[in-house]
């Protein structure tokens, strides 16, 4: 069920907001962009609150972001490296959660390779929030986010207006193309939701055997010819074959899939002019994006980083605010 804002909410999947909530995130996001420009890039919102940092898979952008996040925000941070802890004698994910609950903490960041793991911890929890950082092949709402606040970032200045204040608006009729594995990305499916709710129209091009089976009832329109689509596309977003998830064995080749899908220097030649491509990253240069693709300005994927820290600033922040046995932030 959406509700309008996340203050003093989970958030576990992107459907949890209406465009009203996408649309303060982002504005808090903007708020939280000013403290990235100042000499301390700290301010003191959140002192007193812990942040619990649980990463049962692998992670780069998220957690290092979500931790800079919470510490610009004043919050302590408890990292837990699950590979040297208790988890690898066995104990169960609810009583990993619990433990660190009882440790006292306020919010849970939590990726994990099961879909639905945060809804889990959420029903365990007593007391902190919950913010899903990817659960499997589920949602990753904080990075459809971040690929929101960075697309409104770049279409507003093309504009040559601010994006701050400036709502959904820009997203209206906008031709959003995803290419890659759909099957298996948590990523494409929030932000399918993410863009579809923001007004824009999305298209899917991959593999048949790359697309998920349930796709009746998506939002979505499935395109065979990448290079067509490609030309008529305002902005294109990238995927990653999800290696750890067995993407390899859903196509005859991973060349084959660079032939027919990946984003080379040919087809980024044919984007319409001032189209934009985004990839959530981690990139492999060379099977879905040509390496000088991945450099080329019009790939947002560096600013889509730098953008993690103050929308996941945005995240912690409406959370923790106002939220069930704690005092406000
Ligand atoms: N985009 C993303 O989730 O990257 P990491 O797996 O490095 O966190």
């Amino acid at each position: 069920m959406s509700v309008a804002s996340l203050s003093g909410q989970h958030l576990l999947s992107i459907e949890d907001l209406d465009a009203e909530g996408i649309e303060e995130i982002l504005e808090v996001a903007e708020a939280f962009g000013e403290v990235e420009k100042r000499s301390v890039r700290k301010v003191p919102t959140l002192k007193g609150k812990v942040v619990a940092s649980l990463f049962f898979e692998e992670s780069t952008r998220t957690r290092l972001s979500f931790e800079t996040a919470a510490k610009r925000l004043s919050a302590d941070v408890l990292s837990l490296a699950v590979a040297s802890s208790s988890v690898k004698k066995g104990e169960s994910l609810r009583d990993t959660v619990e433990t660190i609950e009882a440790m006292g903490i306020d919010a849970v960041v939590l990726r994990h390779s099961s879909a639905g793991a945060p809804e889990q911890v959420a029903r365990w929890v007593e007391r902190a929030r919950v913010i899903n950082a990817g659960d499997g092949s589920h949602q990753h709402p904080t990075q459809a986010l971040i690929d929101l606040f960075t697309l409104r970032q770049a279409l507003a200045s093309a504009q040559g207006r601010s994006s701050e204040g400036s709502g959904l608006s820009i997203f209206d009729g906008l031709e959003i193309l995803i290419i890659g594995d759909i099957r298996h990305s948590r990523v494409a499916r929030s932000q399918i939701q993410a863009y579809t709710t923001a007004g824009a129209t999305v298209s899917v091009a991959a593999p048949g055997t790359l697309l998920p089976t349930d796709l009746e009832g998506w939002p979505v329109k499935v395109v065979d010819d990448v290079d067509e689509a490609v030309r008529h596309a305002d902005v294109v977003s990238l995927l990653r074959m999800q290696e750890e998830r067995g993407s390899g064995s859903f196509v005859p080749s991973l060349h084959e899939f660079t032939m027919t899908h990946g984003m080379s220097e040919a087809r980024a030649a044919n984007l319409k002019p001032g189209a934009l491509m985004t990839h959530p990253g981690p990139m492999v240069r060379g099977i879905e994006i040509a390496s000088r693709v991945a450099d080329d300005p019009r790939c947002l994927v560096r600013q889509q980083v730098a953008n993690g820290v103050p929308v996941r600033m945005a995240v912690l922040f409406l959370a923790l605010s106002s939220s069930s046995g704690g005092e406000d932030g």
